[in-house]
Formats: structure tokens, C-alpha cells, sequence
């Protein structure tokens, strides 16, 4: 039996003896999920599984411009746009996971996030779980005016098990994962066996998910870079007026040994409003 049928075998079997699907996945398991990785086809057709039910706030959406329905014709294209590149890129290379970070605060991370997690669940072939994993500062649940228990601390401190922190907010082919309580150790947690179990977890679901994780700036702690190992891609979110060129220019450097899908220009003063182009 060649190597890759015996992965597949394998998971098979670690699938069927998990009750619920939400299986964590470590060690020798997670390393053999990465190398089935380029062969195991998503299976779009299949049903996804329950999650827990959470509230969202239609005043919190609209207040933080969550873009359930969008109405700007500009805004939708730029979105749709963004979210066909960034499959196109990772279909093509098996990537799964897709970090949004930054340089630093208010740059529009969280809520690129969001709306792209809420634009790629809007193809009917992406499943996709949204993250938070700005522990030190986690704004996903907030910005969604999300009513929920637990977060992604509670599971990180064994307050909460994995299955009781992964939300459905009411969006088809869309989970969240929030977070309430911040941390300060939050790079030891993302080091930690216990976060790559919820990572492969997540990210080895059947059909296999995209998972979008909104992290912290790379400027202000070492948070991106202690968890980059287990990412496949990241976007790189500047601001107009904010950003300055030569601090995204180091940002290039810092992760040049990373795949950066791109950098997103946020709050670009430049709009394409005409209707064909
Ligand atoms: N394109 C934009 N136009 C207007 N306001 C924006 C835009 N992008 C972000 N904001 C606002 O700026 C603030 C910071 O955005 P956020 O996504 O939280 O940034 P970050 O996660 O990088 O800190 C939020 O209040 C958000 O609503
Ligand atoms: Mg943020």
C-alpha cells in the first residue's frame, strides 16, 4: 500500500470513529493530513454538520459594515473579485488556511476578514470557518454582534470543548469561531499542542473547510509569526492614509519566507463605479 492510500485509509477510519466529525487531529494524524492534502478533492455536495446556533445583531452588522447584502455595486465587485483570486490561489496549491494580519491596529483586518469569509461561503463550492485569532485583542464576536457562551479562549484554557465554540450565525457554508476573553500569554497558546488540534480539527473536516483567521498586526507581537508554521497563506492588509509604505515594505520582508497571497488596499480613495468594467 502506497503511502498516500495509507493516509487515506487511515483518516478514513479516524473519521468514522469520531462521532460528530469535529475530530482533533495531532501528531502523527496532522502531518498525515497534510500530505493527503494533494489528493483529497473537497466533496462540495456533501452536508454540512450542525453547529451551534448564535445570534447576530442587524444593527452591530450594518454599524461595523459586515456585508451581508451588498448594495454598492463597486464594493461587491472589489469583494468578489477578491475572494475569486484568493481561491484561485489556494485550489491551486491545496492551501486551506488563509491569515489576514497586517502592520498594525485599525487597518481594516477584522472586517476584511469578515467580509471575505461572508463572500467565499457565497460560492457554493467553499465551506468556510471563520477565526478569531487576535487573542490579545478579539473583536470577530463583537463586530458581528454575535450572542454566544464560549470562545476561543475557553477552549484554549480546557473550560470548553472544541464543538462548543464553533457557531452558526445563519450564513449557508459559513461557521465562526469567536473570542471574548483576551489573553496575554496569547503566543504560547498559539504555540500550543492544543491550538494545532483545533486548527487541523477545523481545517480536516469533511468537505474540507477554508479557514480565514483574523490575527493581530506582526508589529506588536510575535503572534503571526509564532503561528505561521501552521498557515498556508496570508493576506496582508494596508490602509490609505494609514500605512506607511516603508512599514509594509518590512512587513514583505518580515514574512518573505511565507506564501502572501497579496497585500489589500483598504480604504482606497480610488473607485471604479462604472457598469460593465
Ligand atoms: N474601508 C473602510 N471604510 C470605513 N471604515 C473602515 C474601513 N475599514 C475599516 N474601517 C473601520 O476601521 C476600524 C478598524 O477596522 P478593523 O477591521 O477593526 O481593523 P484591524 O482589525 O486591522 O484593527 C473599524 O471601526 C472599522 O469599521
Ligand atoms: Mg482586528
Amino acid at each position: 500500500m502506497s503511502l498516500i492510500e495509507e493516509v487515506m485509509r487511515r483518516q478514513a477510519h479516524e473519521r468514522a470513529a469520531m462521532p460528530g466529525g469535529l475530530a482533533a487531529n495531532s501528531g502523527a494524524g496532522a502531518s498525515a493530513a497534510r500530505v493527503a492534502r494533494s489528493v483529497v478533492a473537497p466533496a462540495p455536495e456533501a452536508p454540512i454538520q450542525e453547529y451551534r446556533p448564535a445570534t447576530v445583531d442587524p444593527e452591530a452588522l450594518e454599524r461595523n459594515r459586515v456585508l451581508l447584502r451588498v448594495q454598492d455595486v463597486a464594493v461587491s465587485r472589489a469583494y468578489k473579485i477578491l475572494r475569486t483570486r484568493v481561491l484561485h490561489r489556494m485550489t491551486a496549491n491545496n492551501w486551506y488556511t488563509l491569515g489576514v494580519t497586517g502592520t498594525g491596529a485599525g487597518e481594516g483586518k477584522t472586517i476584511t476578514a469578515i467580509n471575505l469569509a461572508i463572500a467565499l461561503a457565497q460560492d457554493p463550492n467553499a465551506w468556510v470557518f471563520l477565526v478569531d485569532l487576535d487573542l490579545q485583542r478579539p473583536q470577530l464576536g463583537a463586530y458581528l454582534g454575535m450572542s454566544y457562551e464560549y470562545g476561543l479562549t475557553d477552549y484554549l484554557t480546557g473550560q470548553a470543548q472544541l464543538e462548543q465554540v464553533v457557531y452558526d450565525i445563519g450564513i449557508k457554508r459559513l461557521a465562526v469561531v469567536p473570542n471574548s476573553s483576551p489573553v496575554e500569554t496569547s503566543s504560547e497558546h498559539l504555540r500550543s499542542a492544543k491550538m494545532t488540534d483545533f486548527i487541523n480539527a477545523l481545517e480536516g473536516q469533511s468537505p474540507r473547510r477554508y479557514v480565514i483567521l483574523d490575527m493581530p498586526p506582526i508589529n506588536v507581537s510575535d503572534d503571526v509569526l509564532a503561528f505561521a508554521p501552521r498557515v498556508d497563506s496570508f493576506l496582508l492588509i494596508a490602509s490609505q492614509g494609514i500605512t506607511a509604505r516603508r512599514t509594509l515594505a518590512n512587513a514583505k520582508e518580515v514574512l518573505s519566507e511565507l506564501n502572501v497571497l497579496g497585500v489589500v488596499l483598504n480604504r482606497s480613495t480610488e473607485r471604479n463605479d462604472s457598469p460593465y468594467y
